[in-house]
């Protein structure tokens, strides 16, 4: 658990190293740091010696039928070999085929094969990286006709059968609710908890037929609530406010990143999981 933060941002980078401000833990996009040198990693060495931090990627393609990126995850396993993190965790999608890269998370269909396609991947990579990967829900605006399950059965059994962490983005469910038609908090009571390692907490778009997950805006009241559903279900999970456009003053990403302690403190569960989250084998 390592509380309660916020990502690490270009914007921010000189207020965090000159003022270390008051906030848990910071999430790192891997991609930014995966360079031969420069002020990026001065940055994260400056950043990681006061604070513990996560690395979280979005190129690993964990769901595409090309194979994986060997030389990607080699650099990733060297970046998370020099920085320490907690975890690593990329999402449950896919974002290119046949060596073009689309440039998007796109979800998969939920069926038996591609749960057994993505679950060799991932334990595969989790051999390769030496340490726990979080899969991450992407929100949606489609979905495909061969899909024989909800999105939750297809993420639970994968989280299962790969052995590895959730990172349970909450304005994504929300997100794929009302685009999809289904029930957010069905979602949250059928997750496995002993998995749920993360939660990702962000703002999105309302375009009327649909939302849009475009982490612009602060986390709106519906995503609290289901936060605190999560919150009141999980226990103690570490939480991490995603702003990426019209990004605000850092104060204001803190302020967020402590209205999710506060949520926790008032209504979360104080029992630990029965197991831990992730197994033995692939703690750091
Ligand atoms: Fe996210």
């Amino acid at each position: 658990m390592l509380g309660y933060g916020v990502g690490l941002r270009r914007q921010h980078y000189s207020h965090v190293l000159e003022t270390r401000p008051k906030v848990d833990w910071f999430e790192v996009i891997s991609e930014n740091f995966m360079v031969a040198g420069g002020r990026a990693l001065e940055v994260l060495e400056g950043v990681r010696a006061y604070y513990p931090i996560a690395m979280h990627g979005v190129s690993m393609s964990i769901g595409s039928t090309d194979p994986l990126n060997r030389e990607y995850l080699r650099q990733l396993r060297d970046l998370a070999r020099h920085f320490e993190p907690a975890w690593i965790s990329d999402h449950l999608c896919w974002t290119g085929v046949g060596g073009r890269n689309l440039h998007d998370l796109l979800p998969l269909p939920y069926t038996d094969e591609a749960i057994r396609h993505v679950v060799a991947r991932i334990r595969n990579v989790q051999d390769v990286l030496e340490r726990p990967l979080l899969i991450e829900n992407v929100s949606s605006y489609m979905t495909f006709a061969d899909s024989t399950m909800s999105e939750w059965d297809f993420i639970s059994a994968i989280a299962d059968e790969a052995d590895c962490g959730i990172l349970l983005d909450i304005n994504n469910i929300y997100v794929s609710a009302f685009n999809h038609n289904f029930d957010a908090n069905a979602y949250i009571d059928a997750v496995p908890g002993e998995r749920v390692v993360q939660y990702h907490l962000a703002g999105h778009s309302d375009h009327g037929t649909y939302l849009l997950d475009t982490h612009d805006h602060p986390v709106r009241d519906e995503v609290w609530a289901l936060y605190e559903r999560a919150a009141r279900r999980f226990g103690a999970v570490s939480a991490l406010v995603e702003w990426d456009d019209n990004i605000p003053e850092f104060a204001e990403l803190a302020q967020t990143a402590d209205r999710a302690r506060a949520i926790f403190e008032s209504h979360g569960r104080t029992q630990k999981s029965a197991k831990p989250a992730l197994s033995a084998d692939h703690r750091a």
